[in-house]
This record gives C-alpha cells, sequence and structure tokens, in this order.
C-alpha cells in the first residue's frame, strides 16, 4: 500500500505537520511525498517517531551524504549523529541564536533531522525562519545591492567561543572558512532566498568594514521579523527536518535546569549558487 502522508500546513509562510507516515519505515511514496513537502514548507514536523539512531541515519542518507559535524565528536560508533543536549550543568544550549546550520562550509548542509527523545515539561521550542520571505519581503533597492554580493562564514568564531564556554581543548584546530552568495538560489526550487546568518557571518566581502557591519546588522534583524517565522513545540520522539539552504532556525535556552536531549543528523548540499 502507498504511503499518502498528510500535510498540514503550521503557518502559510513556513513549517507543516506530516501525519501518517513512519520515518523508520518508509516507502519510496512516502519518501517522495516528504521531499516534496519539504521544498514547499521548508521545514517538517513529525510526532511519535521513536526511531533507533541507525534508522535516522538510514533516514537522511536517502536525501544525501550524512556529514560529521566540524565541532562536535559525534556518538561513540556513529561519528555523523551530533547529540543535542541540555542539563542542570549546562552553561550553554546549541543554536541558541539564529543560523543555518555550518553554514561555513564550502558545501554547508541541505538539510537536518533532530529527533528529540528528552523535553522539558515546558520551553524548549525552536524557531523558524523562511530565507525566501525574507528575501522577497526587501525592497528593490536593498536587493539590488545584495545582488552579486558574496560574505564570509567563518565557523572559528563562533566554535571557539563554544569550546571556550564548555571548557573543551580544540588543540588550536583550524575551522571551516567560506564565501558564499549574500542571496543564493535554491538548487531544486530555483527561489532567491537569504543566507547570511549571525552565527557563522562575519563579513561582506568587497565591502569597507562599515559598510558590511551595517548591511549585516541589517539583515540579521530582518530574519527576525516574525512573520517569517514557526515556532515548533516539541513532545518526545518528535522530529524537525529543515532545509538549511532556505531557512534559519534558533533553538531556545530558557528551560534550565531541565533536560533537553535528542540526535541530530545533517545531510550534505551543495556549493551555493
Ligand atoms: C540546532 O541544530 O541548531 C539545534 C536545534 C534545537 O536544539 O532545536
Amino acid at each position: 500500500m502507498r504511503t499518502t502522508p498528510t500535510i498540514r500546513p503550521v503557518t502559510p509562510v513556513i513549517g507543516a505537520e506530516v501525519e501518517g507516515v513512519d520515518l523508520g519505515a518508509l516507502d519510496d511514496a512516502g519518501f517522495e511525498a516528504i521531499r516534496d513537502a519539504l521544498m514547499a514548507h521548508c521545514v517538517l514536523f513529525f510526532r511519535d517517531q521513536g526511531i533507533s539512531i541507525e534508522s535516522q541515519k538510514g533516514l537522511g542518507a536517502r536525501f544525501g551524504e550524512l556529514v560529521v559535524h566540524p565541532n562536535d565528536p559525534g556518538l561513540e560508533g556513529h561519528p555523523e549523529v551530533m547529540r543535542i543536549h541540555a542539563d542542570e550543568h549546562s552553561v550553554r544550549a546549541t543554536g541558541e541564536r539564529w543560523h543555518s546550520d555550518v553554514s561555513c562550509d564550502p558545501t554547508p548542509p541541505m538539510g537536518s533531522i533532530l529527533r528529540m527523545h528528552t523535553v522539558p515539561e515546558a520551553g524548549g521550542d525552536t524557531l523558524f525562519a523562511n530565507m525566501y520571505a525574507a528575501h522577497e519581503a526587501l525592497s528593490n533597492h536593498m536587493k539590488a545591492l545584495l545582488e552579486g554580493l558574496t560574505a564570509i562564514h567563518d565557523g572559528g568564531p563562533y566554535y571557539r567561543e563554544v569550546n571556550r564556554l564548555i571548557g573543551r581543548d580544540d588543540g588550536g584546530r583550524e575551522y571551516p572558512s567560506s564565501e558564499h552568495p549574500v542571496v543564493r538560489t535554491h538548487p531544486v526550487t530555483g527561489r532567491k532566498a537569504l543566507f547570511v546568518n549571525q552565527m557563522f557571518t562575519v563579513r561582506i566581502a568587497g565591502l569597507p568594514p562599515g559598510e558590511s557591519e551595517a548591511v549585516l546588522d541589517f539583515l540579521f534583524r530582518h530574519v527576525q521579523r516574525p512573520d517569517f517565522h514557526c515556532r515548533f513545540r516539541w513532545r518526545e520522539n518528535s522530529i524537525a527536518f529543515w532545509d538549511n539552504r532556505c531557512t534559519q532556525h534558533h533553538a531556545i535556552w530558557d528551560y534550565f535546569p531541565h533536560v533537553r536531549s535528542g540526535y541530530r543528523v545533517t545531510i550534505r548540499g551543495e556549493r551555493p549558487a
């Protein structure tokens, strides 16, 4: 029997809840439905998916090659699986500012799949923002200014700050740094999306520092507009699957000292065009 999931938009702009699908046993029809829904809604949410780490890796691998995080050792025996965890001992939580995952990489991730197995009673929501909508909402003057510009995305400052906070010695390692278009064209939908973020984008190439700072500051604030957003309330065994090429996300750490814990796999993308 073919799987025909039910897709319910969360807002008209971004996000959809997908029902009637078992992500641990996805047939070809289910896979195609999810791939198409992801292109249409940018981030998908699933409930009651108590799948194993192997199944989560298998799911991600159907969409592309899984990548190892440049600053996270991964799970023992599963280097491509990142543990997302905060508890009463934590001094930080992953993803606490607007970003697109590992955008400092020369081929930044196409998508990320996060399953939460433990959630606080309240809080720990994740915000998602639509970067097509963010681009479309700019004036034609601003669009013309950004067209053709590139920006430097550097993993060093953010990852070193994380390591300092958690007391991890990075042994002086080098982190990826890449130059990407400020506005990228999505390789599947052909739509234009804003591609700069607060976590990794350090400057716009070819602009004097003051102009670069002013433009980035405006764009980082622009991304925070609530009409580009949806907010996901996690439950145990919820999964979120987002397209990093046309979204940003922000994990809210408002539940200290409670525990929030899950696993993320990240799927390699292409060089932004
Ligand atoms: C992340 O992948 O940036 C973390 C997202 C989250 O914890 O909700």
